[in-house]
C-alpha cells in the first residue's frame, strides 16, 4: 500500500527501512560519544545500554537533558535520513521539531511508563507525522505499541461523547497490546490521531529511540508553533 494511503486511510502507522543509513549511524554514534555514563572507556550502544539501565531515574534525566545541549542537529539528522518519505508526505518545505527527542526508557516494573497517548493531546497539529527510529535493535518489550487509525479514532470520538480524555479504556491499551519488535535501521512512522504508549519491560539494557514529529509548512499549526518548530527546506 502507498504509504501515504496507509498513514492516512489504512493503519495510521507504518514501520520502514531508513533511507540513509551513513546518517542514521552517525547519528547514533554521537549518541554514544556524547551521552554521560560511568565508566567511558570503549563505549558502544549495548554498554551504554547496560550501563544506562543500571542508573537512578535522577542520573538518567540528567544525562538525557545534557544530552540535548550537546547534539543540536539531531533533528535534521532524523529528518534527513529519511527525506524521500518525508518529502512524498509533506513537499520539500517543511516546518520540524526545533529540538528533536531522545528518549530513554530503563527496565523494571517501577519505571514510569508513557501511558497510552495520541500526539495531538499535546497540541501537535493534525497534519503532523511522527517519526520514531530505535539506536539499536529492539528484541525485548522494550519498543512502542501502536493502536490502528480506525481503533483509536472510534475511541477519540467515545471518548468526545462521553466528555472524556484518556479514560478507563485508553488507559486499558496499556499492556493489553504488545510493542512491535523491530531491527536497528527500522523506524516507525504514525498520525498524530494513533494512540500509542509503552510497557513495562525486562531486560538487563536500557531502550534508547529517537523521535521528531514535522509537518508541511503549508498547513495549520495548532498549538505548537515558534517555541517547539522551525522552517527547514529540504536539500
Ligand atoms: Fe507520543
Amino acid at each position: 500500500m502507498d504509504i501515504y494511503k496507509e498513514l492516512n486511510e489504512g493503519l495510521g502507522y507504518a514501520i520502514f527501512p531508513i533511507e540513509n543509513m551513513e546518517l542514521f549511524n552517525k547519528l547514533r554514534d554521537s549518541f554514544i560519544e556524547n551521552i554521560k555514563i560511568s565508566s567511558n572507556s570503549k563505549k558502544n550502544i549495548d554498554s551504554v545500554r547496560k550501563e544506562i539501565a543500571k542508573m537512578s531515574k535522577g542520573e538518567i534525566n540528567k544525562s538525557t537533558i545534557n544530552f540535548l545541549t550537546v547534539n543540536k542537529n539531531l533533528s535534521e539528522m532524523m529528518i534527513n535520513s529519511c527525506s524521500t518519505l518525508i518529502e512524498k508526505l509533506c513537499g520539500k518545505e517543511l516546518f520540524i521539531q526545533r529540538r528533536a527527542y531522545t528518549t530513554i526508557n530503563a527496565p523494571g516494573d517501577d519505571q514510569a511508563k508513557q501511558v497510552a497517548h495520541y500526539e495531538m493531546i499535546s497540541g501537535i497539529s493534525p497534519f503532523a507525522y511522527i517519526l520514531w527510529a530505535p539506536l539499536h535493535d529492539l528484541d525485548d518489550d522494550g519498543g512502542a505499541y501502536h493502536i490502528d487509525l480506525k481503533t483509536s479514532l472510534d475511541l477519540m470520538k467515545k471518548e468526545e461523547a462521553n466528555g472524556l480524555v484518556s479514560g478507563p479504556e485508553v488507559l486499558n491499551f496499556m499492556g493489553a497490546k504488545k510493542p512491535s519488535r523491530m531491527k536497528f535501521g527500522e523506524a516507525i512512522i504514525f498520525n498524530p490521531f494513533v494512540i500509542h504508549g509503552n510497557i513495562p519491560f525486562s531486560s538487563d539494557c536500557a531502550r534508547i529511540a529517537c523521535n521528531v514529529r514535522f509537518q508541511s509548512f503549508r498547513k495549520p499549526l495548532l498549538q505548537k508553533n515558534t517555541e517547539f518548530l522551525k522552517y527547514y527546506k529540504l536539500p
